[in-house]
């Protein structure tokens, strides 16, 4: 045998219910065999936001059926697999038990190891799912839950040079969707609103860039969008259809501004070379922040490296990849507990914030 391994992978700690296969070994692109995502939207849309207990309830009951769904999809048996990995936090607690709880059961039926994976570490490793890229490596992780600039040293090994103080991007652009009567998510809203808008138009603010270091802030950025929404209400009574591009690109372009310059930062701030700058997190989909760092990545003379957007969004391949760089190392042996918060970086002192999905780091 070459070391490479099969593992079937689930996620429950959020807001999709989500099963694949992997199969690889360490150094080297792993292969998806199979990728079945469940997302909630509808469930939660018309609250604007995920609600824990809606979200676990739907986990509980889908879990199963996307673990089958993984398998079928891969052509595969519970007994071609080598082990089971699900993800034990951070996250939902409600929807953590659900996988975790069917993942043991699945796992014990078949006789297969099971390995507790933290999400943020799944998030972390895809560049090396997707890429093979090499340790260490500069991971900017944007998404509605998480907002954070990783060193990725080793396996376990991650040191973070900063985050947010207050809200995830993700959240910052659901917020303003809402404000403006968009839909949910927000995010791909926004975007297509703001390619039509002038972003020079208002002068938003950005948080934190006068201040040394990597940390971020995107709630005096949402809180400056609801005053202008406030002040062209009273002025004219409403909004006009360029008022909604115009906000929406102006409040882009910070975003996009603040996460780029913070990531420049955190470049330098890295000490060792980085073999790669990768993002991940579904805010990656965004093409103005993706500019950004192709600029950051160009001056420093890095790789951007950003995985295809089902594999940045929360996904069952990026935990099954993380089991299967826990196995190979043997660092599979910590039993499945679920638990709400799971730093990545236990050194780092704890951020105020938490974003919308609960306090991750
Ligand atoms: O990674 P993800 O699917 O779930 C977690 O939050 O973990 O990220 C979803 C977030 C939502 O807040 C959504 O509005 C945002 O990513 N998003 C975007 C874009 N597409 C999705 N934000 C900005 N621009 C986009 N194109
Ligand atoms: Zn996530």
């Amino acid at each position: 045998m070459d070391g490479t391994l099969t593992v079937l992978g689930l996620e429950t700690s959020c807001d999709e219910t989500a099963a694949a296969v992997v199969r690889g070994r360490p150094g080297a692109r792993g292969a998806v065999l199979s990728n079945w995502v469940h997302g909630q939207a509808e469930l939660h849309g018309a609250f604007g936001g995920v609600v824990p207990e809606i979200a676990a309830r739907a986990h509980a009951e889908r879990a199963d059926t996307a673990i089958a769904r993984a398998l079928a999809g891969a052509g595969l048996g519970a007994a071609d697999l080598d082990a089971v990995a699900v993800t034990a936090g951070p996250g939902l607690i409600g929807g953590v038990i659900s996988g975790v709880m069917a993942a043991e059961g699945f796992s014990r039926g078949a006789g297969l190891p099971l390995v507790a994976v933290n999400h943020l570490e799944g998030h972390a490793l895809t560049p090396r799912l997707t890429d093979a890229v090499a340790f260490p490596y500069l991971l900017l992780l944007v998404s509605g839950g998480h907002c954070q600039l990783l060193a990725v040293q080793g396996l376990g090994r991650y040191r973070r040079l900063g985050g947010t103080i207050d809200d995830a991007p993700g959240e910052a652009f659901d917020k303003v969707a809402k404000l403006l009567g968009l839909g949910f998510p927000g995010g791909p809203e926004v975007e297509r609103w703001a390619a039509k808008g002038d972003p020079a138009r208002f002068a938003f603010p950005r948080p934190l860039l006068d201040r040394p270091g990597c940390d971020m802030s995107f709630s005096g950025l949402k809180t400056a969008v609801a005053r202008a929404v406030m002040r062209l209400a009273e002025a004219q009574g409403g909004l006009w259809r360029r008022d909604i591009a115009d906000l929406c690109a102006g409040f882009q372009a910070a975003a996009a501004e603040i996460l780029a310059a913070k990531t420049a930062r955190a470049v330098a701030a890295m000490g060792a070379r980085p073999s790669a700058l990768a993002v991940a997190g579904g805010v990656a989909a965004n093409s103005e922040l993706r500019a950004g760092l192709e600029r950051v990545a160009a001056e420093a003379g890095l790789a951007l490296v950003a995985p295809p957007l089902k594999l940045c969004t929360d996904n069952g391949a990026m935990i099954a990849w993380a089991g299967i760089e826990r196995l190979a190392a043997g660092l599979a042996d910590a039993p499945a507990r679920p638990r709400p918060r799971w730093p990545l970086d236990a050194a780092a002192a704890p951020l105020i914030g938490s974003g919308k999905k609960g306090a991750k780091a």
